[in-house]
């Protein structure tokens, strides 16, 4: 069987990977892969069972259990069978997932499962690791990243959007300590692959951030169409 393209997007949250990982899925014809939704999913599933986040066996096997469904195209998460897309949206849901993914044996079931989600497609995937180490062979590599002050601006004004009350100051702090958690665990810390691309969205807007990529893209995969060798 010929070999899959992996474009793999890594980088702290808020440094706008969701929307470029999605937009280049559907400008390359690839399949978009929210790795952040699926530890959310565990993390929702973990605060509804009243498990505890220290629990780090009980962890690992709801990860396991867990039927994570992402729908092509577009954000849509099924957890079990329900639409859990919305549910996952929230400040508790995301500290949840960030405590559950510094657990190795739910690492190990998540990596477990997006390697066999990209062995039936061509996919753009976004997360923390996946450069370093769910596909450290991937042809593309993309580190993007963003300042701090510049991506807890863009989260409070998606918030503003929802017409939910937000402050920059507030936002900043929960992105640091997200962060601090994400990069500082023992197992597949946030970090920049040796071979990835460091792309700064700082100064950027989506489409300049868009057509570097695909640049890069292209350049790295004969258009984004051959098969990766
Ligand atoms: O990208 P996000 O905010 O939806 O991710 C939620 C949490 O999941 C985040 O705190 C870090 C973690 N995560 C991870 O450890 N590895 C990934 N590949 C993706 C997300």
């Amino acid at each position: 069987m010929s070999k899959r393209i992996v474009v793999a997007i890594d980088g702290p949250s808020g440094a706008g990977k969701s929307t470029i990982a999605r937009r280049l899925a559907g400008r390359l014809g690839f399949l978009y892969i929210d790795t952040g939704a699926m530890y959310r999913a565990v993390g929702l599933w973990a605060l509804q069972l009243r498990v505890n986040l220290s629990d780090m066996h009980r962890l690992e096997q709801l990860a396991r259990e867990a039927r994570i469904e992402l729908g092509p195209g577009d954000s849509t998460v099924f957890l079990n069978g329900e639409d859990i897309s919305e549910a996952i949206r929230t400040q508790e849901i995301a500290d949840a997932a960030s405590r559950a993914s510094a657990v190795p044996g739910v690492r190990r079931a998540m990596v477990e499962k997006q390697r066999e989600m990209a062995s039936r497609a061509n996919v753009v995937m976004e997360g923390r690791d996946i450069g370093t180490v769910v596909f450290p062979g991937a042809p593309v590599k993309i580190y993007l990243d963003a300042t701090p002050e510049v991506r807890a601006g863009r989260r409070v004004k998606e918030l503003h959007e929802k017409g939910l009350d937000a402050h920059v100051d507030e936002i900043a702090g929960q992105i640091r300590e997200r962060d601090r958690r994400d990069s500082t665990r023992a197992d597949s810390p946030l970090m920049q692959a040796h071979d990835a691309v460091y792309v700064d969205s700082s100064g950027l807007d989506i489409g300049e951030v868009e057509e570097a990529i695909l640049r890069i893209v292209r350049d790295r995969t004969s258009n984004g169409k051959d098969h990766a060798s």
